[in-house]
This record gives structure tokens, sequence and C-alpha cells, in this order.
């Protein structure tokens, strides 16, 4: 174990294989965020630097990881490599049957296919987008009921991810017989990345068992939120993380997960659940579009990725150095007078963008303008996470998110403190003229999800790309 006297944390790793970054120089990335319609997500990754887009499927496998690859067993049926992933599922969520999928989503689509549908409700502390997504692709409706507290982004408390059980009981209460399942997002992705104390699960559980509504848990980042749980909440100090993972699971009915985050791997996922009605169902689902119930959507090289992933990332070590790294940035950003949401998150620090550049209106896109500033800037991707991705109605109609933020997410186990201290000095730099950037507008977008291949021009920019120009 390291000794806390020192206050450096260092990666408790060496490197066993690099990857190369291409560098580039600030008019390379001029040239390529403009051919990219100023949508991060149309350039192409080599023409980025440090590439904090998401931290999914982005973290880089240990040693044991590439070596369970060769013992990957591609069996059709029953192989060894299911199996060992099965064993080491269980040993963390010992739910009494196992999905496996392609990752997240397709567990998330499985589950609400077999349990929502029209005039259903489905409540989470806050939906990520892919889960709300597929809730109400199947005509229900997704709540978020995440506690107050939530409305100030620089002053969340603890456990700023928690569920307000007071509504949840309430919306229980007036929903009788139309609440398949309850869910609860660890940590809560789209709330700052913020952790739910076992606290709040234990709460949440009891009203669900006052109402006869299943538990479930997206859990995503749980090693990340049982880290949290031993930091911070009373009495949890001196517990394994296992053991509080074992808790978490034993207070729900069953989980989806992506084990592109806390699997430590790059693709893969699984449904998970006690009940054998649903499962049956959900594996019946799970043949149709994912593969067989003993590999899903995924080669048995990926089962044995994530097998050991699981055993690595309730590591103390590991948790230690990945949960500090994510507060490090986060406080150095502060003390250079970064607005940010506080405290950091587990995966993620969220600048408050609005805050930054305040003479960019909401509809003018502030974490679109921060987000292609530090592209040009540094060659740092991150995402806005605000009215870009949130600000279109339903009804056609625009209107600013509760928070416009750009979200630096952090790929685990791939980047350096020097890649981090680099951040923060492009961060600090962008700050400095923050009120000169200008805001952007959008010149095309799709119907839905528009975030991802709209296209944008800078206002009074003289480099408006040639395309379909909406009047708004
Ligand atoms: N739930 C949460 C809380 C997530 O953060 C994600 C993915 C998913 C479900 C879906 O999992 O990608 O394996 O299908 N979040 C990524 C992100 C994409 O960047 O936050 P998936």
């Amino acid at each position: 174990m390291l000794r806390m006297s020192f206050r450096t944390i260092i990666e408790p790793f060496r490197i066993h294989s690099v990857e190369p970054l291409r560098m580039t120089t600030e008019a390379d990335r001029q040239q390529a965020v403009r051919t990219a319609g100023y949508n991060l997500f149309s350039l192409r990754s080599q023409d980025v630097l440090i590439d904090l887009l998401t931290d999914s499927g982005t973290g880089a496998m240990s040693r044991d990881q590439w070596a369970g690859i060769q013992h990957g067993d591609e069996s059709y049926a029953g192989s060894p490599s299911w199996f060992r992933f099965l064993e080491s599922v269980q040993d963390l969520f010992p739910f009494k049957h196992v999905i496996p999928t392609h990752q997240g989503r397709a567990a998330e689509k499985i589950l609400f296919t077999a349990v929502a549908g029209p005039g259903k409700a489905v409540p989470n502390n806050t939906h990520f987008d892919t889960t709300r997504a597929n809730v109400e692709f199947t005509g229900a409706e997704a709540v978020d009921l995440v506690a107050a507290g939530g409305g100030d982004p620089s002053a969340l408390p603890a456990f700023g991810g928690n569920m307000d059980i007071e509504r949840l009981d309430a919306f229980l209460r007036g929903r009788p017989g139309s609440v398949p399942v309850v869910f609860v997002t660890v940590t809560n992705n789209s709330h700052g990345g913020q952790p739910v104390s076992l606290a709040n699960l234990r709460d949440v559980r009891a009203v669900c068992d006052r109402h006869g509504v299943p538990l479930f848990l997206d859990a995503c980042r749980f090693a990340e939120n049982a880290w949290f749980i031993r930091e911070r909440e009373s009495g949890q100090q001196s517990r394994e993380v296992r053991d509080i993972v074992r808790e978490m699971a034993s207070l729900a009915d069953g989980m989806t997960m992506s084990a592109k985050k806390d699997g430590l791997a790059n693709i893969g996922g699984w449904l998970a659940m006690n009940d054998d009605e649903l499962a049956a169902t959900c594996r019946n689902l799970l043949i149709l579009t994912e593969g067989f119930p003993t590999y899903g959507g995924l080669a048995g090289r990926d089962l044995e990725a994530i097998a050991q992933g699981l055993e690595e990332v309730v590591q103390h070590d590991y948790l230690r150095y990945r949960i500090r790294s994510t507060g490090y940035l986060g406080e150095a950003l502060v003390r250079l007078g970064v607005p940010i949401v506080q405290p950091p998150g587990g995966h993620a620090v969220y600048i408050d963008a609005r805050s930054l550049l305040p003479h960019i209106p909401p509809l003018r896109y502030p974490g679109q303008a921060l987000a292609v500033a530090l592209y040009e800037t540094g060659g740092i991707r991150s995402c806005e996470v605000g009215t870009v991705m949130f600000g279109r109605q339903s009804d056609g109609s625009e209107q600013p998110a509760e928070a416009d933020l750009v979200r630096l997410a952090i790929p685990r186990r791939t980047y350096t403190q020097s890649h981090m201290d680099y951040v923060i000095e492009v961060c600090g730099e962008v700050s400095t003229r923050a009120a000169e950037l200008p805001g952007y507008r959008i010149v095309e977008e799709p119907p839905m999800l528009r975030h991802f291949t709209a296209r944008f021009a800078p206002i009074g920019g003289d480099d408006e790309p040639p395309a379909i120009t909406l009047d708004r």
C-alpha cells in the first residue's frame, strides 16, 4: 500500500507498450476543426492530442488482460471463457442470471423491450442518454428524480448523485402498476459523475419494497462509486471495496452494465437479474439480436478481458490513483479560477462553460465554444454537455439546457500526470482569453441526437461552411 504521507500520487503501473501521440500545430487543428464543421465528434482521432471525449472503451488494458485474450476460447456454446466471465461477474454481483451483451445499451434495449412500453414510466436518479432513449423508444416515460442540491453546479454535496427519496415515493404512489422497474445510476454520469451513497440505496430499496417494484442498478462506474462510499460515507473507511460492491448489489434485483467503463475493457456489457421469468424473456431477445446466451454480443477473448478487468478495478491502489487523478485535475482548474462542477466526479471533470463565458448566451452554445477552443489551442477533445446536446425540444423549438457544461472524461490508465498537467495549462490559457471566444450557430442538424453530427459556424467568423442554412 502507498504511504499516505507522500503527496504525489503515482500511477500504480509502469508502461509496457506505448502508442505514439501525433503532434499537431494550432494551424493544423484550426483547419481540422473547420473541416469537421466545428463538431469534435467529426474529427479524425489522429488529429487529437489528448482525447477526453469519453472514458468509455478508451482505457488501457493490463498485461494480464492481454494474456487473458490469448486464453479466449471461441466455442459457440459453453466456452471456458464464458464460465470465467460468469464467475467474476457473480463474485461481485451475485445475481442468479447474467446475460452478456456487446455493450451497456444492448442490455438496456433488451431489458426495456421486456418490461417497458406505452403507459409505463421508469424513474432513475438521472438517466444516461442511451438509457433514456431506450426507455422512450418503447413508448414509456423516463423520469429523473435526482436529489435537490443539483441546481447549483458549483456546490454539490458528498453524494450529489443520490435519488430524491420523497419524490420517488410520491411518484410510485401516483403511478401504481405503471412502474416496471426503478433505476439508480452509479455514479450519476449525467449529473456531474457524482456518487450515490449506500444509505440512499438502502432508502431506495425500502421505497421499492413498499410499492412492490424491483430496483436495478445502472452500474457502469460501480467501483468508482464504491470508492467514494469508502472515502466519504460514515463507517465505511475500513471496508474492502469488493464488499461495498457486494452490498450495493445485494440491495438491487438486477443491473445493466457497460464493461467499457469499470470493466476496464474496450467493449462489452451485461444484464443481470434474479427473476427467472424475466431472465427467460431477456435471453430470448438476446438470441434474436446479440447471440447465444454464453457469449451474447462478445467474442470469448472479450469475456476473458472483462473477467480480468473486474478483478483489477476493485483494487484499492488503482481506485485511489483513479479518483485522485480526477480530483487533481479538478482542483488545479479551481485554483486557476476555471469554474467546475464541485466536487469533481469519479470519471470526469465538468467545466461550467456558461459561467466561464457569460458573454455567450446559451443559444449561442458556450459549451461548444469552449470545447472548440480547447481543441484549437491544445488539441484536447472534450464533450459539450449542454444546450447543443439537450436544447432541441420534441416540438422542434429550442430551449437553453439546465447548464452548459464541458466534460473532460478521463480514460482509465491511459494518460499520465504530465498529460494532465498539460490539460490544466491549456484550460488555464483558454480561460484567460475567455472573453474573446466567439459563440456558434448551427448550420446543419439532424432531427435527433444532433450533437453527434450537427455542423456549426462561429458567430462573426468569415469561414462558415457552405451548408444548408436553417432560418432561426
Ligand atoms: N449508462 C451510463 C451511466 C453510461 O455512462 C453509458 C455510456 C451507458 C449506460 C451506455 O453504455 O456506451 O456501453 O452502450 N456512457 C458513455 C459516456 C458513452 O461517454 O458517458 P454503452
